[in-house]
């Protein structure tokens, strides 16, 4: 689409905190495209309101109100909350941001809800029709939904798409992870906020990416995806066993999620991958993606990474340098990050969202990719509830 004039995107934030932030971050370093970051609405007045003095944005009272007012709605709210206010947001004809999880489970409306017991084949088969009413909505409305995984737009993960159409490579294995310390958020941990534990919270950043890879290694051979056919997955509750020694060094008392998952998945062409995620790694975010082709071996390293080397023989000496993220001392050798919101793809995920939006077209995390994901994450859960048995993956 041309545009002779420079009309901005109205862009509207919907939640106050820790996604809302770097969001912020991640559109203000947007080039090219107008961008008007219009304002805030938020559960929490307090944080609401202080979010929107410390941006200089408008505080909206209401969703409604903040719909009216923007092009686009950048859902960074919990879980549970991103297919309501998603297909509110598609049918008053508004673009829409998503953070991950896309959607889930969470079990509202049930009495005495405990997802690690409801049974997981129900809760697969309303998780994908989440996903499905979503895609409905997002299909009668003719807007973008921009699924905000950044590991999609991480640099390492672009050059391994980059090197994968360029050589011709068939993906065989692929193997990776994103662990660390425990969320901050106060919503995580229990199910009916965040729709399950390691694996919907972290397992699905390298998961998407190692979903998104595949998807590009088909489309570059011949335009069709290789999306994903059977998952086996095992799920445990480290920090919740009556044996676990808490030291203090990791987040625990979860209410019903779990704190370590793998998950196995099986693609359409028969080639594999493997996904680690958990709540139990010190040091530091734990985030790659190693990549076994039949022509190269590529490992992504998206955190940490050596760019720096850094001794510090005292704790305090770097008491006001951001190291890198969950890092919990400072102290010894470390591996500060120069910038780690590039190296983790946000600014790039911004760039490709505004510019989707504004010239029209498919951004490159999109609806399809995050309902593969959900779709995958919720048959891991009832494989796991089958003790890691193979199940299929139900595609939307
Ligand atoms: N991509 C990433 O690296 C990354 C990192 C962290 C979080 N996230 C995702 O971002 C989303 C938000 O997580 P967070 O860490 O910012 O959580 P948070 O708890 O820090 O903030 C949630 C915000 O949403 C608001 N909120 C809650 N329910 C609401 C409702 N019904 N209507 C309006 N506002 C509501 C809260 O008041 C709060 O401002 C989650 O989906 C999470 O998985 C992504």
């Amino acid at each position: 689409m041309e545009h002779s004039v420079q009309e901005p995107v109205r862009i509207g934030f919907v939640g106050a905190r820790f996604a809302a932030n770097f969001h912020w971050d991640g559109l203000r370093r947007v080039y090219g495209v107008p961008v008007e970051i219009v304002g805030v609405t938020s559960q929490t007045a307090d944080t609401r309101d202080a979010f929107a003095r410390e941006k200089g944005i408008r505080a909206f009272d209401s969703f409604e109100e903040l719909c009216a007012a923007v092009d686009v709605v950048d859902l960074c709210t919990p879980p549970s909350t991103h297919e309501r206010l998603g297909i509110q947001a598609l049918r008053a004809g508004k673009h829409v941001l998503i953070e991950k999880p896309f959607t889930g489970y969470f079990g509202a409306h049930v009495d005495g809800f405990d997802g690690s017991s409801f049974p997981k084949q129900q809760m697969l088969e309303e998780a994908t029709s989440s996903c499905a009413r979503l895609l409905d909505a997002a299909r009668a409305s003719g807007k973008r939904v921009c699924y905000a995984e950044n590991w999609v737009y991480a640099p390492t993960i672009q050059k391994e798409r980059e090197m994968l159409a360029k050589s011709g490579g068939q993906i065989l294995w692929m193997l990776g992870e994103q662990s660390h310390s425990g969320s901050h958020s106060p919503y995580y941990g229990s199910w009916k906020f965040s729709g399950g534990g390691s694996l919907v919270g972290k397992g699905c950043h390298p998961l998407s990416a190692a979903l998104y890879l595949k998807r590009a290694e088909g489309e570059s051979r011949n335009g069709v995806p290789i999306r994903p056919a059977t998952v086996s997955a095992r799920t445990h509750d480290i920090t919740r066993l009556p044996s676990y020694r808490d030291e203090g060094f990791l987040r625990a008392g979860y209410d019903d999620i779990e704190d370590y998952a793998q998950i196995h998945i099986k693609f359409s062409d028969g080639t594999v991958a493997d996904i680690f995620s958990s709540e139990l790694v010190l040091g530091g975010v734990h985030n790659w993606l190693e990549v076994i082709c039949n022509n190269h071996r590529t490992r992504c390293n998206l955190n940490p990474t050596n760019a720096l080397e850094t001794f510090n023989p005292k704790e305090e000496i770097l008491r006001d340098v951001y190291v890198t993220e969950k890092i919990g001392t400072k102290q010894g050798w470390s591996h500060p990050a120069p910038d780690e919101a590039w190296q983790h793809g946000y600014p790039q995920e911004f760039q490709d969202f505004m510019e989707s939006i504004y010239y029209d077209r498919e951004p490159r995390s999109g609806i399809e990719l995050a309902a593969d994901t959900i779709a995958a994450v919720y048959a891991g859960y009832l494989s796991a509830e089958r003790g890691g048995a193979e199940v299929e993956v139900p595609l939307p």
